[in-house]
C-alpha cells in the first residue's frame, strides 16, 4: 500500500505529518511512503533526508493513486474528493467546523481518522495528537510570556540588590497548563493555577504549582474532561479569580471545553486591574478566548485601570506550529502509531472491534461514525449539507 505526505499548505503551518524517523517506521510495516517535495523543510527535514530514509518524493502527490494520506490540518473539501474511495486519511480533522470536508470525505467512501477523536486512554497515548500538540503549546506559551515581560522570572539576589520571582497565574490545568506550570517553574517564577477539574489540584501540585482553591463547586464530565459552568458559576468563577489576576506580572489562560466556545475567565476590567508591564497570554484566543478582547496573532496594549501604563494582552495563534521541529516529531509518531495499529502485513485495514479504532474513525463506508459531527451535519440547512 502507498502512503502519502502531504506538504501542509495553510499560511502559517509549519509542521509534517511524517518525519525521516517514522518514513522508516511506515516502511516497516509495508507501506511504500512518497512525501511531498519541501514537506519538511520547515520543520528542519529536506527533500534529501526523507529519500534517504526510503521515501520516493514527489513534486505533487497524486491524490487518486494513495492507499493511505497523511496530512496535519483538517483538509480542504477538494483534497477529499480528489481521494480514491476506499483509501485511509489520519490526519487532524477539526470535525466540528470543518463539515464540508466532513461531507466530502463521507460521500466519497473515504475511512478518515481524526486525530482529535483519539480516546484519552492509557493505551491511545502514543498516538494523541491533542496532548502532544498541547505540550508543545503550553511551553511556547510560557516563552512567549517571558519575552514580552519586562523583568526576570527567577528570583535573584545580587550585590545590587535582590528581585523577587516573577508570579506567574496559569488558568486552565489541562495538558497544555500542566507544562506551562512546569515551564514557569524551571525559569524559576512563583506559579499557582486553577482549574475546575477536582483532579487538578493534585496536578498542578505535582508540577510545582501552587493550586488556587475557589470557593467554587468542581465541574467534570465523562472521560476526564471539563463540563462547560453556568452563567452564574461563570461570573462567581471571574469574581474569585480577581484578585489573584490582578496579584500576578504574567496571566496565562489556557481552558477549554471540549466541543464549545473557550470559556471566559478574565474580563477587560480584570486585566485593567494589573500592574502595568504585566503580561496575559491568551492560548485559547483562536478558541473563542479565554481573556475578553484578546485577538489570534495580536499583541494589545491594554491600559491599566491606574492610567499609568499599560498591559500586554496576547492572543496565541498556530502555538505547536511555532516550534514546528518538535511539535513534528510527536505529531508524525502519532500518525505513525496509529498507523502501525491498524496495519498488517503492509496492508492498512482498520479493525473497528477496537476501541482506538472505532473510536479515531470520522467516515467509513459513506457515513458519518463520529455521532456529534453526524448530528450537527444532518442539523445543517439541505443546501449547506450537500454542498
Ligand atoms: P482541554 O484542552 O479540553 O481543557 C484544558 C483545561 O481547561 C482542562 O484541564 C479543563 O478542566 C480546564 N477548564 C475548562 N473550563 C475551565 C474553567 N472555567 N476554569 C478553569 N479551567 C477550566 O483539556 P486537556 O488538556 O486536553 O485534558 C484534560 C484532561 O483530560 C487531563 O487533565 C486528563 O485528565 C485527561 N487526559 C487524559 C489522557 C489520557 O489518559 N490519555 C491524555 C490527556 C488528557
Amino acid at each position: 500500500m502507498k502512503a502519502g505526505i502531504a506538504r501542509e499548505r495553510l499560511d502559517g503551518e509549519r509542521r509534517v505529518a511524517a518525519t525521516p524517523d517514522t518514513v522508516k517506521q511506515l516502511a516497516g510495516l509495508g507501506l511504500e511512503v512518497e512525501v511531498e517535495s519541501g514537506a519538511g523543510l520547515a520543520s528542519g527535514h529536506s527533500d534529501q533526508d526523507y529519500a534517504a530514509a526510503g521515501a520516493t518524493v514527489v513534486q505533487s502527490l497524486d491524490l487518486g493513486s494513495l492507499d493511505v494520506y497523511c496530512h496535519v490540518r483538517p483538509m480542504e473539501p477538494s483534497t477529499a474528493e480528489a481521494l480514491r474511495r476506499g483509501s485511509v486519511t489520519v490526519g487532524l480533522g477539526s470535525p466540528a467546523s470543518e463539515l464540508p470536508t466532513v461531507q466530502a470525505l463521507a460521500s466519497g467512501g473515504i475511512t478518515s481518522f481524526a486525530l482529535e477523536l483519539v480516546p484519552r486512554i492509557s493505551r491511545a497515548q502514543s498516538m494523541d495528537a491533542l496532548t502532544s500538540q498541547a505540550l508543545v503549546a503550553g511551553y511556547r506559551c510560557v516563552l512567549e510570556a517571558a519575552m514580552r515581560l519586562p523583568r526576570f522570572f527567577p528570583l535573584y539576589m545580587t550585590a545590587a540588590g535582590t528581585i523577587p520571582p516573577a508570579r506567574v497565574l496559569i488558568l486552565g490545568a489541562g495538558v497544555a497548563g500542566l507544562q506551562a506550570i512546569g515551564t514557569a517553574k524551571r525559569l524559576g517564577a512563583r506559579v499557582s493555577a486553577n482549574d475546575i477539574r477536582p483532579a487538578s489540584a493534585d496536578e498542578v501540585a505535582s508540577m510545582g504549582g501552587t493550586f488556587i482553591k475557589l470557593d467554587l463547586e468542581t465541574a467534570e464530565a465523562s472521560g476526564g474532561y471539563a463540563r462547560e459552568l453556568s452563567a452564574d458559576r461563570g461570573a462567581l468563577q471571574r469574581a474569585l479569580l480577581a484578585p489573584h489576576v490582578a496579584q500576578a506580572d504574567v496571566l496565562i489562560t489556557t481552558a477549554a471545553v471540549p466541543g464549545r466556545r473557550a470559556p471566559l475567565l478574565v474580563t477587560r476590567e480584570m486585566v485593567q486591574g494589573m500592574r502595568p508591564g504585566s503580561v496575559v497570554v491568551d492560548l485559547a484566543a483562536e478558541s473563542g478566548g479565554n481573556v475578553e478582547g484578546s485577538i489570534p496573532g495580536q499583541d494589545l496594549p491594554i491600559p491599566t485601570g491606574d492610567g499609568h501604563g499599560t498591559v500586554t494582552l496576547v492572543g496565541i495563534k498556530d502555538a505547536a506550529s511555532a516550534m514546528p521541529a518538535d511539535a513534528s516529531r510527536l505529531f508524525a509518531k502519532n500518525v505513525a502509531n496509529l498507523l502501525a495499529l491498524m496495519t498488517r502485513d503492509g496492508t492498512v485495514s482498520p479493525d473497528f472491534s477496537d476501541e482506538v479504532v472505532a473510536g479515531t474513525c470520522l467516515t467509513h463506508h459513506g457515513d458519518v461514525r463520529h455521532m456529534p459531527t453526524a448530528e450537527a451535519l444532518a442539523a445543517q440547512p439541505r443546501s449547506e449539507g450537500a454542498r
